[in-house]
């Protein structure tokens, strides 16, 4: 087969860690008999440099025009100090939105050969961690209402958590499907305690629930949440969330797989057409050194194959690779421990490619 992916490598060590993904693909289509073509676009702070403007035209309809789009990151210290709807965050939010992509993919696994860089004791994780954070994406304070008006307090500013029936409705069926491939247990978690749009997200997550008798559910608060995916890692499988808790419980969550630099992602929509992106930042400090983890941005190479192009085998084969290469020894400096062996971005590929 023949699949076109449009990319958009950004800024920092977008570029480095997407030449690899880019390699990997090559060589895994190479085996299978398929063939990638690119088109690289800009987004991010390169495009705002490039036209002033973080999301060109150009590049949304390449991406919409595409088979599916591999990001690697954006942002940068550079383009801090611009106003909000001018940063290089926008491209992301930009093109999650243009896209639909409403339901974000986030697998934290803890690898075997990484349980030491995992920051917690050896007893919390023993048996593995192995959860799929399923994050609405394209909703909630991100894209709900904002502005700024005066109150008795002076100026204020607001961005209002909205959700409908439908959106949270999608999204939650999205992670019972994925729970039916999995250990079949969603957990729900929102704070219907206080938010009335966590009492409908909960009252549509029950109403889903019975379509999935085969699957367990459960409810948490997302500050309980927070805390229990420290103390109980191991007894999660599928997390269900909004934009905001799930922006910040997939950061938590990547904590365990021992570095950022693991974390691939996906984010999809009702087409085959998704987005696949590292976790991780575009971490101006270390651009262009050859020191950054190639890793995560392979493994969304990987989750690309599965989830846009169902190539299970050909997805597979990166997954070994890489976990063969962990057990081998070979680290990145962000997951270097003591006695294995180090290497840099290009190199780490060189050795996944190995295993292909
Ligand atoms: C993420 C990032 C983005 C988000 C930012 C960069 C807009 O933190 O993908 O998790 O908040 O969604
Ligand atoms: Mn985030």
């Amino acid at each position: 087969m023949n699949y076109n992916l449009a990319v958009v490598a950004g800024d920092g060590i977008g570029p480095e860690v997407m030449e690899q993904n880019i390699r990997v693909l090559d060589k895994v289509g190479k085996k299978f008999g398929h063939t990638f073509k690119y088109e690289h676009v800009l987004g991010g702070g390169c495009a705002i440099d490039k036209f002033g403007e973080p999301l060109p035209q150009n590049t949304i309809d390449v991406c919409k025009a595409s088979d599916s789009v591999l990001l690697g990151a954006v942002g940068g210290w550079q383009w801090d100090t611009l106003p909000g709807d001018k940063r290089p965050e926008r491209a992301l939010l930009g093109l999650r939105g243009a896209l639909g992509l409403y339901a974000n993919l986030r697998p934290a696994t803890l690898h075997e050969a990484l349980k030491d860089a995992c920051p917690l004791k050896p007893e919390l994780v023993e048996g593995g961690v192995d959860i799929m954070v399923v994050r609405e994406l394209t909703g909630g304070m991100y894209f709900g209402e904002k502005g700024r008006k005066q109150t008795d307090m002076g100026e204020a500013a607001y961005d209002v958590e909205q959700y409908s029936v439908k959106e949270v409705e999608r999204i939650t069926r999205t992670a019972f499907e994925i729970a039916r491939k999995r250990k079949k247990h969603v957990t729900n978690v929102d704070k219907q305690n206080v938010l009335e749009s966590s009492r409908l997200w909960r009252s549509v997550v029950l109403d889903v629930a019975k379509d999935y008798p085969d699957v367990e559910l459960d409810h948490l608060y997302v500050d309980n949440a927070s805390m229990q995916l420290i103390m109980r890692p191991t007894t999660f499988d599928v997390i269900v969330t909004g934009n905001i808790f799930g922006d910040i419980l997939s950061d938590e969550a990547s904590q365990m797989t021992g570095s950022i630099g693991m974390l691939p992602s996906a984010s999809l929509g009702e087409g085959s057409l998704g987005m696949y992106e590292p976790v991780h930042g575009s971490a101006p400090d270390i651009a262009g050194q050859n020191i950054a983890n190639p890793i995560a941005t392979i493994l969304s190479g990987a989750m690309l194959l599965k989830y846009s192009f169902g190539l299970q085998d050909e997805s597979k084969i990166i997954e070994d690779a890489v976990a063969k290469v962990l057990n081998k020894g070979y680290r990145t400096g962000d997951i270097m421990s003591e006695g294995m062996k180090k290497l840099g971005c290009k190199e780490m590929a060189d050795a996944i490619l190995e295993e292909i």
